[in-house]
């Protein structure tokens, strides 16, 4: 036992000795070792990822015309990132924003949960990619780069973004495994972060009714088409009367390790104020309130490939974070001289397809003669032939991966 103390007392001098630099550096500077946390807090990091990404999302679907695709989750583990090493007042702002505790070791374990939910498997392809780029020329404060990396939270990476920008270019463009977004390149650093999803469904959409069907607008005026997939299968459903929507979740994967919850309108509301509703709270009383119909319901979803590329810094900016990317002194504790990012783009993109693992076997006619046992404004349908929204979960904690809003129709339909 004494043996093991003096390591560790050892190492944690190391440590110490190693930053010297970075001497004032000690809000967040912990050792991991010595936390031991006997908690679920999986609801706990649950509510303090939701307290983040509903302003992130009201955000986002203000600045993209209600038509995009987000990944919060992978937001909010690269601002942790960013605020494990931020100066001291930034920190406080970050983590409050976060709402992340002050105790280092309970952060450790939001931190475990939250980078563990992308993990692809062999019927679900989902990838997670977040990558801080630094110019060549600037050192990393080692203790900062090993809590980054011994937790996950991103990789670190260089690039001489000073001297040369072609180089630069290319690696951002293997990075982003997409052409080169607009970045803002004046600062020491650029933050990357990438998201694709692609799944095989819990049940298969049968594949062949695919059809070319109208889309309407919520006034149901046909503003285009797209190619609607169909399955009759049971589902979990609920109504959400403040956002006067009709939900339904939809599995994913062999054990339903994610889950799709897909939402139209039914009321007489607009697509903005439905966003403006949608609270933390909100969600998870939805997420709470599913109840699996009775009886096989006539699913009917575009299907699609929606990609969005979004400016991360200019939404950071709208939720009160503007330091980070114009004072140097607030990233002065993460390298030398400070990383001072310039830009943070995240590319999301999702496909929806029809394949899945089992097929839906037909129920016998009498199925459909039974009532649903769900709350009758339901109906027996859920066809996404309008504006929806709809977002990927993982069913073990209800972290959302990704969030979307549907509006945008893949084909034209031109007047004659
Ligand atoms: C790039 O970022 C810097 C500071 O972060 C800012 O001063 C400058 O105006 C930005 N340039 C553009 C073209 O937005
Ligand atoms: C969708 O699935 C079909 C097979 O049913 C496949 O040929 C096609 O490439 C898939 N599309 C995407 C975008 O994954």
């Amino acid at each position: 036992m004494k043996k093991i103390i003096l390591a560790l007392l050892l190492t944690w001098c190391g440590v110490q000795i190693s930053t010297q630099q970075y001497r004032q550096f000690s809000p967040s500077i912990y050792d991991s070792r010595l936390c031991y946390i006997n908690q679920d807090l999986t609801a706990a990091f649950r509510s303090s990822t939701y307290q983040f990404i509903l302003p992130l999302y009201k955000s986002v679907g203000a600045r993209s015309n209600l038509n995009f695709v987000l990944s919060p989750n992978s937001v909010w583990i690269i601002v942790a990132a960013i605020a494990e090493g931020a100066d001291p007042v930034t920190q406080q702002k970050l983590f409050q924003l976060l709402s992340v505790p002050k105790d280092p070791c309970v952060r450790q374990v939001y931190y475990q949960l939250a980078t563990t939910r992308a993990l692809p498997s062999n019927d679900v392809n989902i990838k997670n990619t977040r990558v801080w780029l630094f110019d060549d020329g600037t050192t990393i404060n080692p203790t900062w780069h090993d809590l980054v990396v011994s937790n996950s939270l991103l990789e670190v990476v260089r690039a001489p973004i000073r001297h040369n920008p072609i180089a630069t270019a290319n690696e951002i463009k293997r990075i982003m495994s997409a052409s080169l977004p607009r970045l803002n390149l004046s600062g020491n650093s650029v933050i990357l972060d990438t998201m694709d999803y692609n799944g095989l469904w819990s049940t298969a959409f049968a594949d062949a009714v695919i059809e070319r069907a109208p889309f309407y607008n919520l006034q149901r005026e046909t503003i285009g088409a797209v190619d609607i997939m169909r399955v009759q299968r049971r589902a979990r459903m609920t109504y959400s009367e403040k956002l006067q929507a009709k939900i339904i979740e939809l599995p994913v994967g062999a054990d339903g390790r994610y889950r799709i919850l897909f939402g139209t309108i039914i009321g007489n509301i607009d697509l903005a104020s439905v966003v403006g509703k949608v609270t933390g709270d909100l969600v998870l009383e939805i997420i709470g309130s599913l109840q699996p119909s009775l009886v096989p319901i006539d699913v009917a979803i575009p299907r699609m490939v929606i990609s969005s590329e979004i400016d991360m810094r200019v939404v950071l900016e709208d939720l009160a974070v503007k330091e980070l990317w114009t004072d140097p002194a607030v990233t002065r504790y993460i390298s030398n001289p400070p990383a001072l990012p310039s830009s943070f783009v995240q590319r999301t993109t999702l496909v929806l397809n029809n394949t899945g693992l089992e097929y839906a076997y037909p129920e016998p006619q009498s199925a459909y003669s039974t009532r649903t046992g769900l709350d009758p404004i339901l109906g027996r349908e859920f066809i996404a032939d309008r504006p929806f929204l709809f977002g990927l979960f993982d069913a073990e904690t209800w972290a959302c991966l990704m969030s979307a809003i549907y509006t945008k129709p893949t084909y034209t339909f031109v007047k004659k």
